[in-house]
């Protein structure tokens, strides 16, 4: 097969984040307005087995053997290649693009290995299950984010909108009426991993308080789910501002993050938090549709990087 291509979307936490790493549910969100896109190209008159790799998003291109044993990308295509039992691949040439930003909270490491993965497989003739593309980028958010707790990798393979419970059959809610986020980065890296470990840290110091926030996450993410089902969406939006208080008390806000959430809701946004890891990244905002131009105006001014107006369509519930 001479060249193929494949993509993946990137995600958002609509609430949950940090208490579902605890047992608790959180609701995630495929984005489609930003996507990663894996294109394999076919080198035959290459030695064998010479495999490039070119992401200029994070200006790498080089050969898959230079890259260092741990590096996810190589990591990667390794389980991948072990997951089709073959020890090496034909020389090929591996494109990497996404418009996704990296440590924003959007799920960039997960949308890449999920279209690496089909990727690969589709050029060899043996195009993974959604199953096992889930399981490899499980495994691959470990290297980048240590102990993940699987919700990044599912809602970006099944691209439908996922509840999710570690250790429970993943669900998939129905959303009765459209609705609109804007998604507004603050232009600061946050680290997922450091995140999660700063929450396990105080959690173990103070078990009784921590896991009584998580209890109350958990309530949350219920309550949004039945307001999403029944089409109630403008009351979720305080769910949401409460949600982003939460987090806050446990650490994982930062100045500019509770900034934006402010001023989206000056601005007429039903609700607002901070979504993913925190400590930085992306935070998101209830709208109304008509609003969501001049919300998002009002975000850049008040020192947003970026902005994505994202609609999340209805939907059954069903699988797609
Ligand atoms: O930073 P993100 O978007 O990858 O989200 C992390 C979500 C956490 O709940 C903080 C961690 C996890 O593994 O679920």
């Amino acid at each position: 097969m001479p060249a193929v291509s494949c993509s993946a979307p990137g995600k958002v936490i609509l609430c949950g984040e940090h208490a579902v790493v605890y047992g608790t549910p959180a609701i995630a969100l495929p984005v489609f307005q930003v996507a990663t896109t894996v294109k394999i190209i076919a080198k035959p008159i290459a030695e064998p087995g010479t495999v490039l790799i070119k992401a200029p998003s994070i200006s790498l291109d080089d050969s898959l053997a230079a890259l260092d044993k741990k590096n996810p990308l190589r990591a990667a295509v390794e389980l991948i290649m072990q997951e089709l039992g073959i020890h090496h691949l034909p020389a090929c040439e591996i494109l990497i693009h996404t418009t996704l930003p990296v440590s924003a909270g959007l799920g960039s490491s997960a949308s890449v290995t999920v279209a690496l993965a089909r990727a690969i497989s589709t050029y060899l003739g043996h195009p993974f299950h959604d199953e096992t593309v889930n399981q490899i980028t499980y495994e691959i958010e470990k290297l980048h984010h240590g102990s993940p707790s699987g919700i990044d990798n599912t809602v970006i393979t099944y691209g439908t909108p996922v509840y999710f419970q570690r250790g429970k059959p993943m669900e998939y809610p129905k959303i009765a009426r459209s609705f609109t986020l804007i998604i507004a980065d603050t232009g600061i890296k946050g680290s997922t991993a450091e995140a999660v470990a700063g929450v396990r840290k105080c959690w173990e110091a103070d078990k009784n308080s921590y896991e009584t926030i998580f209890t109350e996450i958990g309530l949350i993410t219920q309550r949004i789910r039945c307001n999403l089902e029944s089409g109630n969406i403008e009351s979720i939006g305080v769910e949401l501002t409460h949600n982003h208080v939460l987090l806050k008390h446990i650490g994982v806000s930062n100045s500019k993050l509770d900034q934006l959430v402010n001023a989206a809701i000056q601005a007429g946004a039903w609700g607002a938090k901070l979504s993913g890891g925190g400590l930085g990244g992306n935070m998101i905002a209830l709208v109304d549709p008509d609003l969501a131009p001049q919300i998002a105006q009002e975000l850049i001014d008040r020192g947003a990087a970026q902005t994505i107006i994202a609609t999340i369509p209805a939907s059954s519930g069903e699988r797609l």
